[in-house]
C-alpha cells in the first residue's frame, strides 16, 4: 500500500493523508512541503528538523493540509525501503515462510510504486536472494507458494510467477543468468496495471467490454514503461506479448511468434490465476488447472505444448502436483 501519489509537475509528490505524526515518521529525513493558494510548495520542515507536533498539519480551514516530498527523496526512501525488506526477505526465509511471503509481496509493491529504473534494478537483488536460496533449498519454492493469501493484488500474483518460473527453470535446466531472467521478466511482466484504475483491477464481477479493453492496455503501457530500460530483450518483450496466444487470437497484437520467456509467462501466468483466489472466483487445484489449461489451450494450438509439458513437471518436482503427468 503506497502513500505517495504522483501529482502533475512531476516535481514534488503528494503525502496522502498522513493521518497522524505517526505515520509521518517514515518522513523525517527529509524536506516536507505544503503548497499555497497559488500552488507554489512552502518549506514547512527541513530535513534535519524531527517531526513533532509543533508542524502545523492543520489548515486554517481545519482540514488536513496537503504534504510533498521531492522526487529525489522519494526514490531514496522506496530505495531505504527495499534494502530493509531484502534484509528482512534474507531473515524470514530461514525461519517464518508466511512473513518471508508477505515481505515478498510488499517489496513487489513497493517498487512498483514508482517503477523508475534505478528502483526497478533494486529488485535484482530480491531476484539474486531468492535464487541463491531456492538453488540451496528447492523447499523453499513449494512453502512460499502454499502460504496462502486470501487476498489478491497484482504484487501477490507477480511474486507467485517468480516462484513458479524458478521452478521451472530449474526444471529446464536454464542457466544462472536466464534464471534470473525469467524471474525479473516474471516480477516485471503486469507492471502495466500500475496504470489502470485500481476499481477494474479488484472487480468482482464481470467486467463489460468496455473495461476489458482498458485492462489490456496493461500490456502495452508495460513495455513503454521499461521499453528504454536496460532489462534484456526477453525481459521487455514479456510485457507486452504475456497475453499473446501463438494461433493469434491473444492481445494487443495478435502477434504468434514470441519470445521464449514471453511464451514460459504467459502459461505460468493462467496457471497462477486459476490455482488462486479472486474476488470473482474460487481457486482450482493444480491438476485442475492444468487440465484446464490443456484443454482450452494446449490442444486448442495456443500455447506451447513441449513448454507446458515440462512446466506440468516442474510442478511435480516442486512437489505441487504429484500427478501432473495426468494432464499431459
Ligand atoms: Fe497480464
Amino acid at each position: 500500500m503506497t502513500h505517495l501519489l504522483r501529482i502533475d509537475d512531476n516535481e514534488l509528490y503528494q503525502i496522502v493523508n498522513p493521518g497522524n505524526y505517526e505515520e509521518l515518521k517514515k518522513y523525517e529525513s527529509v524536506d516536507i512541503y505544503t503548497k499555497d493558494d497559488n500552488n507554489e510548495p512552502i518549506l514547512i520542515k527541513v530535513a534535519t528538523e524531527d517531526f513533532n507536533k509543533e508542524y502545523p498539519l492543520i489548515s486554517s480551514d481545519n482540514t488536513l493540509m496537503n504534504l510533498f516530498i521531492r522526487l529525489k527523496d522519494r526514490i531514496s526512501l522506496i530505495r531505504r525501503e527495499q534494502n530493509q525488506l531484502n534484509v528482512d526477505l534474507k531473515k524470514s526465509l530461514k525461519i517464518d515462510m508466511p512473513k518471508a511471503k508477505t515481505i515478498l509481496t510488499s517489496l513487489v509493491d513497493v517498487t512498483l510504486s514508482e517503477p523508475r529504473t534505478e528502483l526497478l534494478n533494486e529488485i535484482k537483488e530480491t531476484i539474486d536472494l531468492m535464487l541463491r536460496e531456492y538453488l540451496s533449498n528447492p523447499e523453499v519454492i513449494k512453502h512460499l507458494v502454499q502460504v496462502s493469501i486470501h487476498d489478491y493484488s497484482t504484487s501477490l500474483h507477480l511474486a507467485n510467477c517468480m516462484l513458479f518460473c524458478f521452478g521451472y527453470a530449474h526444471y529446464s535446466k536454464y542457466s544462472k543468468k536466464d534464471m534470473k531472467d525469467l524471474g525479473l521478466a516474471a516480477l516485471l511482466h503486469d507492471i502495466g496495471k500500475l496504470e489502470i484504475p485500481d476499481y477494474l483491477l479488484q472487480a468482482s464481477r464481470k467486467l463489460t467490454p468496455d473495461e476489458f479493453k482498458i485492462i489490456k492496455r496493461h500490456t502495452t503501457a508495460g513495455y513503454s514503461l521499461i521499453e528504454s530500460s536496460d532489462f534484456s530483450k526477453a525481459v521487455k518483450l514479456a510485457t507486452i506479448e504475456h497475453h499473446e496466444r501463438l494461433d493469434g487470437t491473444g492481445y494487443p497484437n495478435g502477434r504468434q511468434y514470441l519470445h521464449e520467456t514471453s511464451k514460459v509467462i504467459g502459461i505460468i501466468d493462467v496457471f497462477e490465476a486459476l490455482t488462486h483466489w479472486r474476488p470473482y472466483k474460487d481457486e482450482m487445484n493444480p491438476l485442475e488447472a492444468l487440465k484446464f489449461i490443456k484443454e482450452k489451450e494446449v490442444d486448442l494450438g495456443r500455447f506451447d505444448e513441449k513448454i507446458f509439458k515440462s512446466f506440468a513437471q516442474s510442478l511435480v518436482g516442486m512437489k505441487l502436483a504429484p500427478n501432473a503427468g495426468v494432464a499431459q
